[in-house]
């Protein structure tokens, strides 16, 4: 059978047929391509650089700041026209800078994102927009001063073949109307000092944002169980987790996050619609058959699993902003997925269900 994609919906071996063609736009920058800052140079600002200089087109890396002055000049020594700083706003300043790829804490965001605010440029901060609904709020308010959108968020599972695929047969009605969603999160193990809030905040934000993002609907309630712990988690962890959402839409979606499952990085989602169901994320690589077994492998972490994903959102916002526009997830996004954290948290320590307390959505998000 001959398949048909609609724009942006994935092939089955996740070539997509929008963003694949990098055209030649107006040139930016000193070299003709967008010089971004990168803040924060630790896993994800140094995978990001790497990206942008080894991976992507139309951009290269002009600053990099860190806290870690000896970590940023690192970083910066062994790229050609890239200079280190400790204060973000002073590589912000740099000539050479046209754009700000945020990725230090979330606690470090607000700071970050109104500094690029008041030099008016274009940012991609990962995700948390900010830690709690309240700085997210400011942000939003400080973003609609402007006039304009000026934020992409890193909510990069957008940009994920899979998730790109179901989304655009659910927008498509390909199954009729979606009723509910099953998430499963599981990591292979958590470092020193995960905590249960960090189940929501840092995990389960993803399913929140795919959640909205996949039915087009606000979360409108949280409700969290939690089964007899495995005795592989640290002590003090309530692992596995089983997270119900209700929608605006009367959609129920759970999520099973099981962060020491000890045998991988697994990320899925199954839509049951009217007329079917659609279950993407059970690909594991190169299906083998050997020595009496069957199987393929699982990916050992998110930087693996979702590694086209974050070359794709990166590259989206680099030609977006190469073309004066903003797309992708936006501070909206970042402010609700704030707000449903916080009722997860709140869901989680009183063992009731929490109702989302979101403001009206501005104009500037319609
Ligand atoms: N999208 C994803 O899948 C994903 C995955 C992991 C982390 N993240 C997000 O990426 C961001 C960074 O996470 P990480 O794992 O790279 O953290 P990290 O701890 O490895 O690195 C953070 C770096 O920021 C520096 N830093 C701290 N405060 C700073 C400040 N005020 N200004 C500049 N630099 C500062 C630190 O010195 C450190 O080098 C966080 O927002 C995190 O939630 C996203």
């Amino acid at each position: 059978m001959v398949e048909t994609r609609e724009p942006g919906e994935a092939d089955e071996m996740g070539n997509m047929n929008e963003m694949d063609g990098m055209d030649e736009m107006d040139a930016k920058g000193p070299r003709g391509t967008l010089g971004v800052a990168v803040i924060g140079t630790g896993r994800m600002g140094a995978d990001h650089v790497r990206r942008i200089n080894d991976v992507i087109s139309g951009a290269r890396v002009a600053a990099v700041a860190d806290l870690d002055a000896a970590r940023a000049g690192r970083l910066a020594d062994g790229i050609d026209g890239a200079t280190a700083y400790t204060d973000p706003a002073a590589a912000m300043d740099d000539p050479g800078v046209d754009a700000v790829l945020i990725a230090s804490p979330g606690p470090a965001h607000e700071a970050a994102l109104l500094d690029a605010f008041a030099r008016d440029l274009p940012v991609l901060c990962e995700k948390p927009l900010t830690p709690d609904a309240a700085s997210a709020l400011r942000v939003l308010e400080a973003e609609q001063k402007l006039g304009r959108r000026r934020v992409q968020v890193g909510f990069m599972r957008r940009y994920d073949a899979g998730y790109r695929t179901l989304k655009s047969r659910l927008d498509a009605g390909t199954y009729g109307r979606p009723l509910m969603l099953h998430n499963k999160h599981r990591n292979a193990d958590t470092p020193p000092g995960f905590t249960d809030a960090m189940m929501i905040n840092d995990s389960v934000v993803h399913e929140i944002d795919v959640t909205r993002w996949l039915l087009d609907e606000e979360i409108t309630a949280v409700r969290v169980l939690r089964p007899a712990p495995t005795g592989n988690a640290p002590d003090g962890l309530s692992d596995p987790q089983l997270i119900l959402f209700e929608t605006a839409g009367g959609q129920v979606v759970d999520t099973e996050l099981f962060v020491n499952c000890g045998f991988g990085y697994q990320v899925g989602c199954e839509a049951v619609c009217e007329n079917g169901t659609a279950r993407i994320g059970d690909d594991h690589g190169v299906f083998v058959n050997t020595a009496g077994h069957w199987g393929g492998t699982i990916t050992p972490g998110f930087v693996e699993r979702f590694e086209d994903a974050y070359d794709r959102q990166v590259q989206h916002w680099v030609d977006a902003t190469r073309r004066g526009e903003v797309e992708g997830p936006s501070c909206w996004d970042g402010y609700a997925a704030a707000a449903v954290c916080e009722a997860g948290v709140l869901a989680q320590a009183t063992g009731e269900r929490v109702a989302v307390e979101l403001i009206e959505r501005p104009d500037l998000y319609r």
